[in-house]
Protein backbone atom coordinates (compact mmCIF):
# COMPACT_ATOMS: atom_id res chain seq x y z
CA UNK A 1 0.00 0.00 0.00
CA UNK A 2 1.26 4.00 -0.94
CA UNK A 3 1.72 6.49 1.57
CA UNK A 4 -1.84 7.38 2.37
CA UNK A 5 -0.24 10.90 1.71
CA UNK A 6 0.40 10.14 -1.66
CA UNK A 7 -3.86 9.59 -2.78
CA UNK A 8 -5.64 11.88 -3.71
CA UNK A 9 -8.09 11.90 -1.25
CA UNK A 10 -4.92 13.02 1.11
CA UNK A 11 -3.95 16.01 -1.63
CA UNK A 12 -7.45 17.03 -1.73
CA UNK A 13 -7.53 17.17 2.14
CA UNK A 14 -4.41 19.29 2.42
CA UNK A 15 -6.05 21.95 -0.59
CA UNK A 16 -9.33 21.90 1.79
CA UNK A 17 -6.58 22.45 5.14
CA UNK A 18 -5.07 25.63 2.42
CA UNK A 19 -8.82 27.34 1.38
CA UNK A 20 -10.12 27.48 5.51
CA UNK A 21 -7.25 28.98 7.08
CA UNK A 22 -7.89 31.70 8.70
CA UNK A 23 -12.26 30.86 8.45
CA UNK A 24 -12.82 31.34 11.99
CA UNK A 25 -15.54 28.90 13.68
CA UNK A 26 -17.85 31.76 14.12
CA UNK A 27 -18.56 32.48 10.31
CA UNK A 28 -18.82 28.41 10.17
CA UNK A 29 -21.53 28.41 12.69
CA UNK A 30 -23.00 31.45 10.62
CA UNK A 31 -22.99 29.66 7.32
CA UNK A 32 -24.21 26.73 8.71
CA UNK A 33 -27.71 27.22 10.51
CA UNK A 34 -27.62 23.69 11.13
CA UNK A 35 -23.93 22.73 11.95
CA UNK A 36 -24.52 22.43 15.33
CA UNK A 37 -27.01 19.70 15.76
CA UNK A 38 -25.99 18.16 11.80
CA UNK A 39 -22.18 18.08 13.00
CA UNK A 40 -22.85 15.24 15.81
CA UNK A 41 -23.19 11.70 16.10
CA UNK A 42 -26.36 10.38 18.73
CA UNK A 43 -26.10 6.96 19.87
CA UNK A 44 -28.79 7.37 21.99
CA UNK A 45 -27.10 7.30 25.36
CA UNK A 46 -24.17 8.49 24.27
CA UNK A 47 -24.05 11.93 22.04
CA UNK A 48 -20.60 13.20 20.38
CA UNK A 49 -20.84 16.94 18.59
CA UNK A 50 -17.70 17.75 16.55
CA UNK A 51 -19.62 20.76 15.63
CA UNK A 52 -16.39 23.33 17.27
CA UNK A 53 -13.69 21.08 15.43
CA UNK A 54 -11.69 23.26 12.38
CA UNK A 55 -13.82 21.29 9.68
CA UNK A 56 -16.24 22.32 7.00
CA UNK A 57 -18.95 20.05 5.27
CA UNK A 58 -16.23 19.93 2.43
CA UNK A 59 -13.83 18.46 4.80
CA UNK A 60 -15.93 16.03 6.22
CA UNK A 61 -16.52 14.98 2.58
CA UNK A 62 -12.93 14.89 2.19
CA UNK A 63 -12.29 12.93 5.60
CA UNK A 64 -15.18 10.12 4.43
CA UNK A 65 -13.18 9.72 1.70
CA UNK A 66 -9.65 9.34 3.13
CA UNK A 67 -11.27 6.47 5.53
CA UNK A 68 -12.55 5.20 2.40
CA UNK A 69 -9.45 5.28 0.43
CA UNK A 70 -7.35 4.10 3.49
CA UNK A 71 -9.49 1.01 3.46
CA UNK A 72 -10.33 1.74 7.40
CA UNK A 73 -13.64 -0.64 7.33
CA UNK A 74 -11.58 -3.42 5.66
CA UNK A 75 -8.97 -3.54 8.57
CA UNK A 76 -11.84 -3.32 11.27
CA UNK A 77 -13.24 -6.12 9.34
CA UNK A 78 -10.44 -8.11 9.03
CA UNK A 79 -9.59 -7.58 12.68
CA UNK A 80 -12.92 -9.01 13.56
CA UNK A 81 -12.74 -11.85 11.98
CA UNK A 82 -8.97 -13.22 13.20
CA UNK A 83 -6.87 -11.85 10.37
CA UNK A 84 -3.35 -11.19 11.02
CA UNK A 85 -3.33 -7.18 11.56
CA UNK A 86 -0.55 -6.54 13.19
CA UNK A 87 2.40 -7.55 10.55
CA UNK A 88 5.61 -6.99 12.44
CA UNK A 89 4.45 -9.60 14.94
CA UNK A 90 2.75 -11.89 12.50
CA UNK A 91 -0.80 -11.78 14.73
CA UNK A 92 -4.30 -11.26 14.80
CA UNK A 93 -6.35 -9.06 17.00
CA UNK A 94 -7.78 -10.33 19.23
CA UNK A 95 -9.76 -8.35 22.06
CA UNK A 96 -13.15 -8.53 20.04
CA UNK A 97 -13.90 -12.04 20.05
CA UNK A 98 -12.78 -11.76 24.13
CA UNK A 99 -15.31 -8.99 24.80
CA UNK A 100 -17.84 -11.74 22.71
CA UNK A 101 -17.53 -14.20 25.01
CA UNK A 102 -19.80 -15.20 27.35
CA UNK A 103 -18.59 -16.94 30.49
CA UNK A 104 -19.12 -20.09 29.51
CA UNK A 105 -16.38 -22.04 27.39
CA UNK A 106 -12.99 -20.83 27.95
CA UNK A 107 -13.90 -18.69 30.43
CA UNK A 108 -15.52 -21.17 32.63
CA UNK A 109 -12.46 -21.50 34.86
CA UNK A 110 -11.91 -18.12 35.15
CA UNK A 111 -15.94 -17.44 36.14
CA UNK A 112 -16.02 -20.37 39.09
CA UNK A 113 -12.82 -19.01 40.69
CA UNK A 114 -14.06 -15.41 40.66
CA UNK A 115 -17.55 -17.49 42.43
CA UNK A 116 -15.62 -19.22 44.75
CA UNK A 117 -13.59 -16.25 45.95
CA UNK A 118 -16.21 -14.11 46.60
CA UNK A 119 -18.70 -16.54 48.11
CA UNK A 120 -15.97 -17.48 50.26
CA UNK A 121 -15.66 -20.95 48.77
CA UNK A 122 -12.25 -20.51 47.68
CA UNK A 123 -10.65 -19.91 50.92
CA UNK A 124 -6.82 -18.90 51.79
CA UNK A 125 -4.03 -21.29 52.95
CA UNK A 126 -4.75 -19.70 56.10
CA UNK A 127 -8.23 -21.05 56.19
CA UNK A 128 -9.45 -17.70 56.61
CA UNK A 129 -11.96 -16.14 53.39
CA UNK A 130 -9.95 -13.58 51.16
CA UNK A 131 -10.95 -9.77 52.46
CA UNK A 132 -8.90 -8.36 50.06
CA UNK A 133 -6.85 -8.56 46.54
CA UNK A 134 -3.22 -7.45 45.66
CA UNK A 135 -3.50 -7.42 41.68
CA UNK A 136 0.33 -6.73 40.54
CA UNK A 137 1.20 -6.01 37.13
CA UNK A 138 1.99 -2.73 34.62
CA UNK A 139 1.16 -1.22 31.45
CA UNK A 140 -1.60 -2.77 30.19
CA UNK A 141 -1.83 -5.05 32.88
CA UNK A 142 -2.55 -2.48 35.10
CA UNK A 143 -4.05 0.59 33.37
CA UNK A 144 -7.34 -0.81 32.14
CA UNK A 145 -8.31 -2.62 34.81
CA UNK A 146 -6.85 0.52 37.24
CA UNK A 147 -9.73 2.98 35.76
CA UNK A 148 -12.21 0.36 35.88
CA UNK A 149 -11.63 -0.17 39.74
CA UNK A 150 -11.61 3.42 40.29
CA UNK A 151 -14.42 4.44 37.83
CA UNK A 152 -17.03 1.95 39.39
CA UNK A 153 -15.91 1.51 43.21
CA UNK A 154 -18.53 4.03 44.48
CA UNK A 155 -21.35 1.96 42.84
CA UNK A 156 -20.31 -1.55 42.58
CA UNK A 157 -17.93 -2.04 45.11
CA UNK A 158 -18.55 -4.95 47.70
CA UNK A 159 -16.51 -6.71 50.66
CA UNK A 160 -13.28 -7.21 48.50
CA UNK A 161 -10.72 -4.69 48.94
CA UNK A 162 -9.21 -4.80 45.55
CA UNK A 163 -6.01 -2.99 45.30
CA UNK A 164 -3.50 -2.41 42.07
CA UNK A 165 0.41 -2.35 42.24
CA UNK A 166 2.46 -1.30 39.10
CA UNK A 167 6.00 0.45 40.22
CA UNK A 168 9.13 -1.25 41.69
CA UNK A 169 10.43 2.40 44.06
CA UNK A 170 9.12 0.44 46.70
CA UNK A 171 6.42 3.30 47.72
CA UNK A 172 3.81 1.67 45.78
CA UNK A 173 3.77 -1.64 46.81
CA UNK A 174 3.85 -0.12 50.48
CA UNK A 175 1.19 1.55 49.54
CA UNK A 176 -0.55 -1.06 48.18
CA UNK A 177 -0.09 -3.76 50.99
CA UNK A 178 -0.51 -0.78 53.83
CA UNK A 179 -3.08 -2.19 56.15
CA UNK A 180 -3.90 -5.51 54.23
CA UNK A 181 -3.12 -9.01 56.27
CA UNK A 182 -1.31 -11.33 53.65
CA UNK A 183 -3.56 -14.13 55.59
CA UNK A 184 -6.70 -13.15 53.90
CA UNK A 185 -4.84 -11.63 50.45
CA UNK A 186 -4.65 -12.96 47.32
CA UNK A 187 -2.55 -11.78 45.14
CA UNK A 188 -2.77 -11.44 41.34
CA UNK A 189 0.24 -11.39 39.44
CA UNK A 190 -0.97 -10.41 35.41
CA UNK A 191 1.55 -9.96 32.94
CA UNK A 192 1.07 -11.62 29.32
CA UNK A 193 4.36 -12.25 29.15
CA UNK A 194 5.48 -12.94 32.76
CA UNK A 195 9.26 -11.69 31.91
CA UNK A 196 8.17 -7.74 32.69
CA UNK A 197 10.62 -6.70 35.24
CA UNK A 198 8.46 -4.88 37.17
CA UNK A 199 6.15 -7.14 37.92
CA UNK A 200 8.46 -10.20 38.94
CA UNK A 201 10.06 -7.54 41.17
CA UNK A 202 7.03 -7.01 42.52
CA UNK A 203 5.85 -10.16 42.52
CA UNK A 204 9.20 -11.63 44.34
CA UNK A 205 8.39 -9.16 47.05
CA UNK A 206 4.88 -10.43 47.82
CA UNK A 207 5.74 -13.64 47.41
CA UNK A 208 8.03 -12.56 50.20
CA UNK A 209 5.69 -10.49 52.23
CA UNK A 210 3.21 -13.74 51.75
CA UNK A 211 5.70 -16.24 53.23
CA UNK A 212 5.88 -14.40 56.65
CA UNK A 213 2.65 -15.43 57.36
CA UNK A 214 2.23 -18.51 55.61
CA UNK A 215 5.38 -20.19 55.01
CA UNK A 216 5.90 -22.62 52.36
CA UNK A 217 2.00 -22.43 51.82
CA UNK A 218 2.74 -18.56 49.77
CA UNK A 219 1.93 -19.67 46.22
CA UNK A 220 -1.43 -21.42 47.63
CA UNK A 221 -2.37 -17.19 48.17
CA UNK A 222 -1.18 -16.19 44.20
CA UNK A 223 -2.82 -16.41 41.15
CA UNK A 224 -1.85 -15.72 37.66
CA UNK A 225 -3.10 -13.95 34.24
CA UNK A 226 -0.91 -14.47 31.49
CA UNK A 227 0.07 -15.96 27.82
CA UNK A 228 2.91 -17.34 29.45
CA UNK A 229 1.23 -20.39 31.28
CA UNK A 230 4.69 -21.79 31.37
CA UNK A 231 6.83 -19.96 33.12
CA UNK A 232 4.10 -18.54 35.55
CA UNK A 233 4.15 -22.19 36.99
CA UNK A 234 8.05 -21.71 37.30
CA UNK A 235 7.43 -18.89 39.49
CA UNK A 236 5.66 -21.75 41.83
CA UNK A 237 1.81 -20.86 40.85
CA UNK A 238 -0.22 -24.20 40.76
CA UNK A 239 -1.58 -24.84 37.43
CA UNK A 240 -5.42 -24.56 37.86
CA UNK A 241 -4.38 -21.36 39.35
CA UNK A 242 -2.96 -19.81 35.77
CA UNK A 243 -5.63 -18.38 33.83
CA UNK A 244 -4.47 -17.92 30.43
CA UNK A 245 -4.77 -15.38 27.90
CA UNK A 246 -4.36 -15.20 24.38
CA UNK A 247 -0.60 -14.07 22.28
CA UNK A 248 -3.19 -11.87 20.30
CA UNK A 249 -4.33 -9.91 22.80
CA UNK A 250 -2.59 -7.17 23.22
CA UNK A 251 -1.54 -5.39 26.56
CA UNK A 252 -3.18 -2.28 26.16
CA UNK A 253 -6.75 -3.98 24.61
CA UNK A 254 -6.50 -6.62 27.15
CA UNK A 255 -8.42 -5.24 30.26
CA UNK A 256 -11.91 -7.49 28.54
CA UNK A 257 -9.63 -11.01 28.78
CA UNK A 258 -8.73 -12.54 31.89
CA UNK A 259 -6.81 -9.43 33.06
CA UNK A 260 -10.19 -7.94 33.78
CA UNK A 261 -10.06 -10.41 37.15
CA UNK A 262 -9.72 -7.61 39.70
CA UNK A 263 -12.67 -6.19 38.07
CA UNK A 264 -14.37 -8.90 38.18
CA UNK A 265 -13.48 -9.96 41.61
CA UNK A 266 -13.99 -6.17 42.62
CA UNK A 267 -17.98 -6.35 41.38
CA UNK A 268 -19.00 -9.73 40.17
CA UNK A 269 -18.72 -11.54 36.77
CA UNK A 270 -22.23 -9.76 36.17
CA UNK A 271 -20.53 -6.31 36.45
CA UNK A 272 -17.80 -7.28 34.01
CA UNK A 273 -20.24 -9.28 31.69
CA UNK A 274 -21.84 -6.22 31.26
CA UNK A 275 -18.55 -3.87 30.70
CA UNK A 276 -17.81 -6.27 27.77
CA UNK A 277 -21.16 -6.04 26.34
CA UNK A 278 -21.16 -2.57 26.11
CA UNK A 279 -17.79 -2.93 24.19
CA UNK A 280 -19.19 -5.70 22.15
CA UNK A 281 -21.46 -3.23 21.58
CA UNK A 282 -19.39 -0.15 20.03
CA UNK A 283 -17.56 -2.60 17.87
CA UNK A 284 -20.49 -4.04 16.57
CA UNK A 285 -21.20 -0.52 15.76
CA UNK A 286 -17.77 0.62 14.57
CA UNK A 287 -18.40 -2.32 11.53
CA UNK A 288 -21.68 -1.52 10.64
CA UNK A 289 -22.63 2.16 10.35
CA UNK A 290 -21.16 4.22 7.91
CA UNK A 291 -18.33 6.68 7.89
CA UNK A 292 -20.12 9.75 8.51
CA UNK A 293 -22.20 8.09 11.36
CA UNK A 294 -19.48 6.00 12.98
CA UNK A 295 -18.25 7.63 16.48
CA UNK A 296 -14.72 5.46 16.22
CA UNK A 297 -14.20 6.29 12.77
CA UNK A 298 -15.10 10.37 13.10
CA UNK A 299 -13.36 10.71 15.85
CA UNK A 300 -10.55 9.40 14.30
CA UNK A 301 -10.96 11.52 11.17
CA UNK A 302 -10.85 14.51 13.44
CA UNK A 303 -7.46 13.60 15.18
CA UNK A 304 -6.33 12.89 11.88
CA UNK A 305 -7.52 15.95 10.70
CA UNK A 306 -6.22 17.80 13.68
CA UNK A 307 -2.52 16.11 13.88
CA UNK A 308 -1.60 15.52 10.26
CA UNK A 309 -3.20 18.41 8.62
CA UNK A 310 -3.68 21.27 10.66
CA UNK A 311 -0.15 20.81 13.15
CA UNK A 312 -1.57 19.58 16.47
CA UNK A 313 1.16 18.01 17.95
CA UNK A 314 -1.04 16.74 21.36
CA UNK A 315 -4.42 16.35 22.24
CA UNK A 316 -6.29 16.86 25.84
CA UNK A 317 -9.02 14.03 27.09
CA UNK A 318 -11.01 16.10 30.00
CA UNK A 319 -13.83 13.95 31.66
CA UNK A 320 -15.81 16.00 34.02
CA UNK A 321 -16.17 13.22 35.71
CA UNK A 322 -14.12 12.57 39.02
CA UNK A 323 -14.62 8.90 38.32
CA UNK A 324 -12.97 9.02 35.31
CA UNK A 325 -9.71 10.59 36.58
CA UNK A 326 -7.73 8.05 35.24
CA UNK A 327 -9.11 7.74 31.92
CA UNK A 328 -6.06 9.84 30.46
CA UNK A 329 -3.85 7.19 32.17
CA UNK A 330 -5.31 4.53 29.90
CA UNK A 331 -5.36 6.65 26.85
CA UNK A 332 -1.83 7.43 27.07
CA UNK A 333 -0.89 3.79 26.87
CA UNK A 334 -3.69 2.77 24.44
CA UNK A 335 -3.06 6.11 21.56
CA UNK A 336 0.32 6.83 22.30
CA UNK A 337 1.60 3.48 22.55
CA UNK A 338 -0.66 1.83 19.79
CA UNK A 339 0.00 5.04 17.04
CA UNK A 340 3.17 6.43 18.25
CA UNK A 341 4.70 5.32 15.71
CA UNK A 342 7.15 6.72 12.22
CA UNK A 343 6.81 3.56 9.94
CA UNK A 344 3.77 1.63 8.06
CA UNK A 345 2.94 -1.74 8.36
CA UNK A 346 5.25 -2.11 5.63
CA UNK A 347 8.34 -0.64 7.07
CA UNK A 348 8.34 2.82 4.93
CA UNK A 349 8.44 6.12 6.83
CA UNK A 350 6.02 8.23 6.96
CA UNK A 351 6.05 11.43 5.74
CA UNK A 352 2.73 12.98 8.07
CA UNK A 353 2.87 13.56 11.65
CA UNK A 354 0.87 10.58 13.20
CA UNK A 355 0.05 10.37 17.24
CA UNK A 356 -0.24 13.81 18.73
CA UNK A 357 0.41 13.10 22.78
CA UNK A 358 -2.17 12.50 24.46
CA UNK A 359 -3.19 14.59 28.31
CA UNK A 360 -5.72 15.71 30.27
CA UNK A 361 -7.38 15.32 33.52
CA UNK A 362 -10.93 15.65 35.37
CA UNK A 363 -12.72 18.97 34.78
CA UNK A 364 -13.30 21.26 36.76
CA UNK A 365 -10.03 20.70 38.58
CA UNK A 366 -7.90 21.02 34.83
CA UNK A 367 -9.34 24.51 34.45
CA UNK A 368 -7.50 25.39 36.72
CA UNK A 369 -4.24 23.71 35.57
CA UNK A 370 -3.37 23.90 32.10
CA UNK A 371 -6.81 25.56 30.50
CA UNK A 372 -4.88 28.95 30.59
CA UNK A 373 -2.73 27.74 27.94
CA UNK A 374 -5.56 25.85 25.58
CA UNK A 375 -7.44 29.67 25.76
CA UNK A 376 -4.24 31.88 25.24
CA UNK A 377 -1.28 29.87 24.75
CA UNK A 378 0.77 29.90 21.42
CA UNK A 379 0.49 25.89 21.31
CA UNK A 380 -3.13 24.55 21.57
CA UNK A 381 -4.07 20.85 21.56
CA UNK A 382 -8.09 20.27 20.75
CA UNK A 383 -9.77 18.55 23.61
CA UNK A 384 -12.68 15.96 23.92
CA UNK A 385 -15.04 17.45 26.83
CA UNK A 386 -16.61 14.08 28.35
CA UNK A 387 -19.75 15.24 30.34
CA UNK A 388 -22.61 13.48 32.22
CA UNK A 389 -25.44 13.77 31.91
CA UNK A 390 -26.28 12.53 35.39
CA UNK A 391 -25.15 13.74 38.85
CA UNK A 392 -23.96 10.93 40.17
CA UNK A 393 -24.42 11.55 43.34
CA UNK A 394 -27.50 12.70 42.68
CA UNK A 395 -26.80 16.39 44.11
CA UNK A 396 -28.26 18.16 40.68
CA UNK A 397 -27.47 21.90 41.86
CA UNK A 398 -23.53 21.12 41.73
CA UNK A 399 -24.25 19.30 38.48
CA UNK A 400 -26.00 22.57 36.77
CA UNK A 401 -22.59 24.25 37.79
CA UNK A 402 -20.48 21.23 36.20
CA UNK A 403 -22.02 20.80 33.10
CA UNK A 404 -22.09 25.16 32.40
CA UNK A 405 -18.18 25.01 33.37
CA UNK A 406 -17.82 22.04 30.73
CA UNK A 407 -20.34 23.83 28.23
CA UNK A 408 -18.94 27.21 28.57
CA UNK A 409 -15.01 26.23 28.29
CA UNK A 410 -15.93 24.76 24.92
CA UNK A 411 -17.81 27.64 23.29
CA UNK A 412 -14.51 29.62 24.69
CA UNK A 413 -12.45 27.49 23.42
CA UNK A 414 -14.11 27.98 19.65
CA UNK A 415 -15.60 31.49 19.83
CA UNK A 416 -12.91 33.56 22.00
CA UNK A 417 -13.15 37.57 23.17
CA UNK A 418 -12.25 40.04 21.25
CA UNK A 419 -10.21 42.64 23.17
CA UNK A 420 -8.04 44.33 20.96
CA UNK A 421 -7.11 47.03 23.58
CA UNK A 422 -6.46 44.68 26.84
CA UNK A 423 -3.93 42.08 24.14
CA UNK A 424 -3.70 39.99 27.68
CA UNK A 425 -7.50 39.98 27.73
CA UNK A 426 -8.35 38.95 24.29
CA UNK A 427 -9.45 35.02 23.59
CA UNK A 428 -8.12 33.89 19.82
CA UNK A 429 -11.11 31.68 19.70
CA UNK A 430 -10.75 28.88 16.77
CA UNK A 431 -9.63 25.91 19.13
CA UNK A 432 -11.19 22.32 18.63
CA UNK A 433 -12.92 20.65 20.68
CA UNK A 434 -15.42 17.81 20.67
CA UNK A 435 -18.03 17.46 23.21
CA UNK A 436 -18.97 13.70 24.52
CA UNK A 437 -22.46 13.75 26.00
CA UNK A 438 -23.27 9.86 27.49
CA UNK A 439 -26.05 8.88 30.15
CA UNK A 440 -25.35 7.07 33.48
CA UNK A 441 -21.94 5.83 34.10
CA UNK A 442 -22.98 2.17 34.31
CA UNK A 443 -20.29 -1.17 33.17
CA UNK A 444 -22.06 -1.14 30.24
CA UNK A 445 -21.80 2.59 29.01
CA UNK A 446 -18.22 2.07 30.70
CA UNK A 447 -17.33 -0.07 28.02
CA UNK A 448 -19.03 1.55 25.43
CA UNK A 449 -17.09 4.56 26.42
CA UNK A 450 -13.54 2.65 26.54
CA UNK A 451 -13.97 0.61 23.38
CA UNK A 452 -14.99 4.17 21.38
CA UNK A 453 -10.65 4.99 22.09
CA UNK A 454 -9.99 1.54 21.84
CA UNK A 455 -11.38 1.67 17.93
CA UNK A 456 -10.52 5.67 17.54
CA UNK A 457 -6.87 4.08 17.76
CA UNK A 458 -7.28 1.32 15.49
CA UNK A 459 -9.11 3.13 12.88
CA UNK A 460 -6.36 6.01 12.97
CA UNK A 461 -3.60 3.73 12.61
CA UNK A 462 -5.78 2.40 9.76
CA UNK A 463 -5.27 5.69 7.84
CA UNK A 464 -1.65 6.40 8.80
CA UNK A 465 -0.88 2.73 7.55
CA UNK A 466 0.57 2.28 10.85
CA UNK A 467 0.28 -1.15 12.98
CA UNK A 468 -1.20 -0.15 16.31
CA UNK A 469 -0.85 -3.56 17.79
CA UNK A 470 2.98 -3.75 18.37
CA UNK A 471 5.50 -1.35 20.95
CA UNK A 472 8.83 -2.37 19.33
CA UNK A 473 9.72 1.00 20.66
CA UNK A 474 9.57 0.04 24.55
CA UNK A 475 12.40 -3.06 23.86
CA UNK A 476 15.86 -0.69 23.61
CA UNK A 477 15.22 1.12 26.97
CA UNK A 478 14.20 -2.43 28.62
CA UNK A 479 17.43 -3.77 27.01
CA UNK A 480 19.60 -1.06 28.31
CA UNK A 481 18.54 -1.46 31.23
CA UNK A 482 19.39 -5.00 31.92
CA UNK A 483 23.43 -3.80 30.35
CA UNK A 484 22.93 -0.71 32.89
CA UNK A 485 22.42 -3.20 36.06
CA UNK A 486 25.88 -4.45 36.44
CA UNK A 487 27.57 -1.09 36.04
CA UNK A 488 26.12 0.27 39.37
CA UNK A 489 28.39 -2.07 40.90
CA UNK A 490 31.53 -1.61 38.45
CA UNK A 491 31.07 2.01 37.56
CA UNK A 492 34.77 1.68 35.50
CA UNK A 493 32.17 -0.79 32.84
CA UNK A 494 30.11 2.20 32.34
CA UNK A 495 30.47 4.03 29.06
CA UNK A 496 31.24 7.96 29.21
CA UNK A 497 27.91 9.37 28.93
CA UNK A 498 26.75 7.01 32.01
CA UNK A 499 29.70 7.31 34.20
CA UNK A 500 29.47 10.13 36.02
CA UNK A 501 26.14 10.13 36.70
CA UNK A 502 26.50 6.77 38.42
CA UNK A 503 29.46 7.82 40.38
CA UNK A 504 27.49 10.74 42.00
CA UNK A 505 23.78 8.14 42.36
CA UNK A 506 26.27 6.02 44.18
CA UNK A 507 27.53 8.52 46.55
CA UNK A 508 24.22 10.18 47.65
CA UNK A 509 23.18 6.29 48.10
CA UNK A 510 26.38 5.75 50.72
CA UNK A 511 25.58 9.21 51.78
CA UNK A 512 28.83 10.74 51.50
CA UNK A 513 28.90 14.73 51.53
O1 LIG B 1 5.03 -1.13 27.88
C1 LIG B 1 5.33 -2.28 27.17
C2 LIG B 1 4.44 -3.43 27.53
O2 LIG B 1 4.86 -4.52 26.76
C3 LIG B 1 2.95 -3.17 27.32
O3 LIG B 1 2.54 -3.28 26.02
C4 LIG B 1 2.37 -4.17 28.25
O4 LIG B 1 1.03 -3.91 28.51
C5 LIG B 1 3.26 -4.00 29.46
O5 LIG B 1 4.55 -3.80 28.91
C6 LIG B 1 3.27 -5.14 30.42
O6 LIG B 1 3.64 -6.34 29.80
P1 LIG B 1 3.29 -7.74 30.45
O7 LIG B 1 1.80 -7.85 30.53
O8 LIG B 1 3.89 -8.75 29.53
O9 LIG B 1 3.90 -7.79 31.82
Amino acid sequence: MPLISTTDAWKNLTELRDQMSGVPLSELFDADHIRASDFTIDLGSLYIDFARQRVSNDVLIGLTALAETAGVSGFIQRMAKGETVNQSEDRPALHMQVRRTSGDGEDAPLKAFVSGVRKGEILSASGARFQSVLAIGIGGSELGPALILDALGDAYGGALDVRMCANIDGTAFARATGGLDPRTTLVVVISKSFRTMETQANAERAAIWMQTALGDDWAKNFCAISANVDEAGKFGIDEDRVFAMLEGVGGRFSLWSAVGLPIALAFGWEVFTDLRAGAAEMDAHARSAPVRENAPMMLALLTVWNASFLGYGAEACVPYDTRLRKLVDHLQQLEMESNGKRVTQEGYPVDYPTQPVVFGGVGLNVQHAFFQQLHQGTTAAPVDILVPARAPTGDEAQHDLLISSALAQADALAFGKENLEQPHRHYPGDRPSTVIVYDKLTPFMLGKLIALYEMKTVCAAAIWGINPFDQWGVELGKKLSDSILPMLSDTDSAPASLGSLIDILNRMRRGDE
